[in-house]
């Protein structure tokens, strides 16, 4: 595919290879001058219609680690703010000859309409609550560097599941790779059909989603798209789903922990786990600068 909107048609063995071609961008991260030139001559523009600090920096130092030109557009002080549409907007960009796009939004299939409008390769960086494929890249990869593959993995996934696009591309990619896959949360925010996809179970039981799982990963509670009553309260929301030590103890021995951030903390991961041994969760981020230099390379190069 020339986009990685969400994960529909890159078969198995093209998604090993971005995790083999994470690797090498890994060595490259560890040398003292970091920075290729892979992609001298090409630029990206990363365009960020809602907030983020992980998916922008690791994007943009990504791109700039391997010498590609990076222009940065921040939709609250664009011409958005009077009255431009996003079918205009884009148009604009890719007439100054922009060569792949970072998209996120807060609107579902966002990045699809961007992929249209500029015919360029366009990277979905977060949109709404359908997917963050290189979110689920990243913690696959993370996993895979704890246990060498994916193939017979249990990955036990905690909380807000309804309104998370990290948990919808987890779900569509891991099991691509092997793993199983377990959503877990209280009724109100656990869309039963996740589990018709392949590899994938819902349960509103915590000890039942972690029993056997070799990583456990906690979700924020994403307040800003919650009005009304999801919970019946926050306490009893912590009491029953926080990932905490009691928690951690019924997985499988030597279970990760992660967290795709940012954390609410000590509601639905407790400091002690988010900062204990079993933590990953800066592995997790460190491991997202690595992955999303592997995805540019492969959609502006053609090759993993
Ligand atoms: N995990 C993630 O997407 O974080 P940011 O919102 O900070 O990019």
């Amino acid at each position: 595919p020339r986009n990685l909107l969400d994960f529909e048609g890159w078969s198995p063995e093209r998604l090993q290879g971005l995790l083999e071609s994470s690797d090498t961008m890994l060595q490259v991260l560890s040398r003292p001058v970091k920075k290729v030139p892979a992609l001298q001559g090409l630029s990206v523009c990363t365009a960020f219609f809602e907030n983020s600090t992980r998916t922008k920096i690791s994007f943009e130092l990504a791109a700039k680690r391997m010498s590609a030109d990076v222009v940065s557009f921040a939709a609250s002080s664009s011409s958005l703010s009077k009255g431009e549409s996003l079918r205009d907007t884009i148009e604009t960009l890719t007439s100054y000859q922009v060569d792949a796009y970072v998209v996120r939004h807060a609107a579902s299939g966002a990045a699809h309409l961007v992929a249209r409008y500029s015919g360029k390769p366009v990277i979905n960086a977060g949109d709404g609550r359908r997917a963050h494929p290189t979110q689920a890249l990243l913690d696959a990869y993370t996993i895979r560097q704890e246990y060498g593959d994916l193939k017979g993995k249990k990955v036990a996934i905690i909380g807000d599941i309804l309104h998370s696009r990290v948990a919808r591309s987890n779900a569509e990619l891991l099991p691509k790779l092997g793993a199983e896959v377990v959503l877990c949360g209280p009724a109100t925010l656990l869309p039963l059909e996740l589990g018709q996809m392949p590899g994938v179970t819902v349960t509103t039981n915590p000890l039942e989603a972690v029993r056997g799982a070799h990583a456990v990963m906690a979700l924020r509670l994403q307040h800003e798209r919650m009005e009304g009553g999801y919970l019946a309260s926050l306490q009893d929301y912590i009491d029953t789903y926080q990932v905490n030590s009691a928690l951690m103890a019924e997985a499988e021995s030597g279970a990760i922990a992660l967290h795709p951030g940012p954390i609410n903390r000590d509601v639905e991961i407790s400091s002690e786990i988010a900062d204990g041994e079993s933590s990953r969760i800066l592995k997790q981020v460190e491991n997202g600068q690595a992955v999303r230099m592997a995805v540019l390379y492969s959609l502006l190069v053609g090759r993993d």
